[in-house]
């Protein structure tokens, strides 16, 4: 039975997980041309980490949400949903959440994958947040996650310095105190597809020649048009979330930007006029791990004793489609 008067949703717990094989910069000099000076000055990002071949998103995502669900003191028959924003699962279908589902023995739950790129998590928020508030449920997994480099194309240097594979993961449960989701908001654009996508090929069919051998499927992005719409989206998703709960930048204890390059996540700051110090980075040790980026940081942030409780946190992602979201969140 779910009570009335339910306030906000609240994140009780976080967790996240990450492939244990790390590729550097330096590794990424032996497979195109790069240097890891170029990458550092355009990105950020130092290393990243890499699934193997036979790893599977299913694995570390169950991994993270098992870490949330003991941070949060929750049991899985407590969890009503589960959301998992991502675009890279381990199969076309059933969805990733499914497996998710299987692996903790949350049976009381149902599950979804929600396809938003690199706004995946803050999608997944989004929707949680108002099936809560609604008294639809009371318990939700959140996730983010991505296993990118699965569809990263390893001759093309433009991109494939770019992407990390992870897995970050919240629960969220009812409220009614200060705590929780104060503000969340999302968008999209998609006569802007064409700027970043990865086709879905029909790569296994006999009568398409070609698509045995083409690399089709790949992700694809035209990065300096990428870079101006994501600052100029982040600016304006941060504001409208800022405005949504009636809040200014002078009120927020720390900005979680998606990683997606350090030189975007600089220019958003400077614009929003948040000090660097208050901006949460770990680019340089995950690069852009698209859906998982957000709730990878919080973790991160949250285990090096920098998030803290009664803390007000503005996070803002952006990504291909376009997609954009921001909320703001008291931890
Ligand atoms: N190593 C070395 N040189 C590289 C390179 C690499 N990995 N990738 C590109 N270059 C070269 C280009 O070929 C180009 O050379 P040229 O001048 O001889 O043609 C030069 O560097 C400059 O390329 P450009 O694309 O203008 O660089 P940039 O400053 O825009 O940086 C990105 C490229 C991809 C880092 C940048 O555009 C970016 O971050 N875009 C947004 C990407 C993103 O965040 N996507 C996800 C959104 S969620």
């Amino acid at each position: 039975m779910i009570e009335k008067a339910i306030v906000h949703s609240r994140i009780t717990g976080l967790g996240s997980a990450v492939p244990e094989q790390k590729l550097t910069n330096a590794d990424l000099e032996q497979i195109v041309d790069t240097s890891d000076e170029w990458i550092t000055a355009r990105t950020g990002i130092k290393e990243r980490r890499i699934a193997r071949f036979d790893d599977s998103l299913t694995d570390y995502c169950t991994k993270a949400a098992q870490r949330a669900m003991e941070d949060a003191h929750v049991e899985p028959s407590e969890i009503d949903a589960i959301l998992v924003g991502t675009i890279s699962g381990d199969y076309r279908f059933p969805s990733t959440a499914i497996f998710i589902q299987s692996k903790l023995r949350a049976m009381n739950a149902f599950a979804l994958d929600i396809s938003a790129t690199c706004s995946g998590w803050l999608y997944a928020l989004f929707h949680a947040d108002a099936m809560i508030t609604a008294g639809k449920i009371r318990k939700a997994l959140v996730l983010g996650a991505e296993n990118l480099t699965r569809i990263t194309d390893w001759e093309d240097r433009n991109t494939c310095v770019l992407f990390g594979d992870a897995a970050g993961a919240a629960v969220l449960e009812a409220s009614n105190g200060e705590q929780g989701i104060l503000s969340v908001d999302i968008g999209s654009n998609g006569d802007l597809a064409h700027l970043l996508y990865g086709r879905s090929e029909n790569a296994g069919s006999p009568l398409i020649e070609e698509s045995f051998h083409s690399r089709g499927n790949f992700l694809r992005m035209s990065g300096n048009e990428v870079f101006k719409h994501a600052v100029r989206t982040m600016l304006r998703a941060s504001l409208k979330a800022l405005k949504l709960a009636d809040m200014k930048i002078d009120d927020i204890d720390w900005l979680f930007p998606h990683q997606a390059n350090i030189r975007i996540v600089e220019a958003v700051a400077k614009r929003l006029r948040i000090p660097r110090e208050q901006v949460f980075m770990n680019i340089h040790k995950y690069g852009n791990t698209s859906a998982a980026s957000i709730p990878l940081a919080l973790d991160d942030a949250r285990r090096e004793g920098k998030l803290k409780s009664g803390q007000t946190v503005l996070a803002v992602a952006f990504g291909g489609g376009f997609t954009w979201g921001s909320a703001v969140i008291r931890f």
